[in-house]
């Protein structure tokens, strides 16, 4: 029988439009430092057409997957499995070839159910690349929303895209649910009339227009933050890159986000991959390992990283 009531664990889904910009290597490490900080942590690799967030953790054949959830049903709770690090727990990718698209809505809904059953202190959910609904309605499932980009033009375009499909997909709920398609669509319709031209106009516009609209949205917007992540980062000027996409974000979407922090370029990361070894704890000495504390402090708290205004040109010290 499956269990109904939500436990009071935290879900965080890490995703981001590109694939290769790190964001099973920022999964693995955030849920090793939460888990050595003593939370008991969970992360569930639901990157379907390429799950590998196993091998982070060096386990080659994980004795289950999610094809035992989705092709023999098995509960969820049942197919958990450790990842060698202490309280720290993992639910395998489908290692066939299911991909996103072949999750139909009854699997979807029973997965969503099941995953908020899950008895941890955090559930991370490590996304695969693109924009399907599938990958967006599991990112908005989550309590913390992060993105992760290298400071690359077609990585960050892929992520700006990214997170304006997560916000479409969460407008058009919030349309359907409360029932304002009619009046937003005649509102649309009439848009030179109020000045409007994009959508942040538009949501400007229905809130200032009726105290019900406003309370909506105020309730259904208020945590949807998205908090960013630079990964493989190689210059001080790449760190920079973030305080950019914030305001992006908010100049052309209307959108919060937090800058929460960066991890830079290191070989000791693929190193670690081929060694079957999780970085977090074979590799004090590089400085990758302090940036994944901070930015996990960081992502905890909902607090951003405070860049130094003085970066400039150079090496990272
Ligand atoms: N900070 C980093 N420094 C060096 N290599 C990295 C770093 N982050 C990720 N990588 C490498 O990039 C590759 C892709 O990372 P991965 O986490 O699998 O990306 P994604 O999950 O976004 O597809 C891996 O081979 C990994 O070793
Ligand atoms: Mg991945």
């Amino acid at each position: 029988m499956e269990k109904t009531e939500k436990k009071q664990g935290t879900i965080w889904a890490v995703g981001g439009g590109k694939g290769g910009t790190g964001k099973s290597f920022i999964t693995s490490s955030i849920g090793t430092c939460l888990a050595l900080n003593g939370s008991k942590t969970l992360l569930l690799d639901a990157d379907l057409g390429g799950a590998n967030l196993h091998s982070f953790f060096g386990l080659l054949r994980p004795r289950y997957s999610l094809t035992d959830f989705f092709d023999k049903k098995v509960p969820l709770r049942d197919i958990i499995v450790h990842s060698g690090v202490a309280n720290l727990e993992l639910i395998t990718g489908s290692i066939t070839s299911l991909d996103s698209e072949s999750i139909n809505y009854a699997q979807k809904q029973k997965l969503f159910r099941q995953i908020r059953t899950l008895d941890a202190d955090h559930i991370i959910i490590d996304l695969g690349a693109g924009t399907h609904i599938n990958t967006l309605d599991t990112f908005l499932l989550a309590d913390k929303m992060i993105v992760v980009t290298v400071p690359e033009v077609t990585a960050i375009e892929n992520m700006y895209q990214f997170i304006k499909s997560v916000y479409f997909r969460k407008l058009k709920y919030i349309f359907k649910t409360y029932g304002l398609n009619a009046s937003i669509q005649e509102t649309w319709k009439n848009r030179s009339a109020y000045n409007i031209r994009s959508l942040k106009d538009l949501i400007v516009h229905l809130k200032q227009s009726s105290d019900h609209i406003r309370g909506i949205f105020d309730r259904e917007m208020s945590g949807f933050v998205v908090n960013v992540i630079l990964n493989q980062v190689r210059t001080p000027r790449d760190i920079l890159v973030g305080e950019n996409l914030k305001s992006v974000c908010m100049n052309f979407l209307g959108l919060p986000v937090v800058y929460a922090g960066y991890s830079r370029y290191d070989e000791a990361v693929q190193k670690s991959i081929n060694n079957n070894e999780p970085f977090m704890l074979f590799n004090r000495l590089s400085p990758v390992v302090n940036e994944i504390k901070t930015l996990t402090v960081n992502l905890v708290a909902g607090t951003p990283i405070s860049v130094p205004k003085d970066l400039v040109n150079g090496r990272l010290s």
